[in-house]
């Protein structure tokens, strides 16, 4: 391990310290390379590389294969951040035999140091096989786009009194399992205050108000390069999006008024 590798227990510490953690998603190795030049905490190999990279309508045709391949490219270009990698959905639902050997393939093949699952107390007793075999988890409550068939829309969750006390519950449930941090994903900021001070774990919020322990985003959200849908939760840092079509825009010109390839592009 490199000595300035971002480890859990420093993920930890900057919860007791009350210091903000910072999360991205990342999919690429062009992209992780730039933010090893970050001092990003953590980078998560989302399951919503289905939408944004592979163009899929959700998350749930996105297979754990997909997510080795993305998780190695993004290794090969970090060794900063901690590497967290989502099992995709039907990844773990099956057995307990499944979500091990699935968690295994990220870690082993895919050099991710964490893995993310979506759910509460009825997935308790996977995270707590996976914990075991010394694979560090993370898990993610509250608007779980794998259950998006389930919900009928992306929408915020736990509004009333008896979803939050689930969500408390389900809480509850995957600290006991040894899960070392959660995502919080579209729920209302003062359930998320209460979560982050009720558990040991570190709380990620997307869409989750401003006390969790830290905020993760998608990436290509962030960076104004994802178009299709924007929800109301993200913060656009930059027109990635703008610029690109302007500099592509710019190539052609220069192609159809032979201003490109200029002197200095062209071998003597
Ligand atoms: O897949 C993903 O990008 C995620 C984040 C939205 C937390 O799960």
């Amino acid at each position: 391990m490199i000595a300035n590798k971002k480890t859990i227990s420093q993920i930890l510490a900057k919860k007791a310290q009350g210091a903000k953690i910072s999360m991205l998603t990342c999919y690429d190795y062009s992209m992780a390379k730039l933010l090893s030049n970050t001092d990003i905490d953590m980078l998560l190999i989302g399951d919503s590389l289905g939408n944004v990279k592979l163009g899929f309508e959700n998350t749930l045709p996105v297979t754990i294969d997909n997510m080795i391949y993305h998780a190695q490219a993004v290794k090969r270009g970090n060794n900063k951040a901690l590497i967290v990698c989502d099992m995709p959905f039907m990844s773990y639902e099956i057995s307990i035999e499944d979500a091990l050997k699935n968690a295994g393939r990220l870690i082993k093949e895919g050099g991710a140091n964490a893995v993310k699952l979506e759910g509460g107390a009825e997935i308790a007793d996977r995270i707590a096989a996976i914990v075991a075999a010394k694979i560090p988890v993370q898990g993610h409550l509250g608007l779980t786009p794998q259950a998006i068939n389930q919900f009928g829309g992306f929408k915020v969750q736990a509004k009333e009194k008896d979803d939050q006390d689930k969500l408390m519950e389900d809480v509850n449930a995957l600290e006991k399992a040894g899960a070392f941090s959660v995502v919080l994903e579209a729920v209302p900021q003062d359930l998320a205050a209460k979560v982050s001070k009720e558990t040991k774990m570190a709380v990620i919020g997307i869409g989750a108000g401003k006390y969790c322990d830290g905020q993760v985003l998608v990436l290509d959200d962030m960076l104004g390069i994802f178009e299709d849908f924007t929800p109301k939760f993200v913060k656009k840092y930059a027109d990635l999006a703008g610029t690109i079509k302007k500099a592509v825009n710019q190539y052609i010109e220069d192609i159809s008024n032979a201003t490109f390839p200029a002197e200095e592009n062209i071998y003597k």
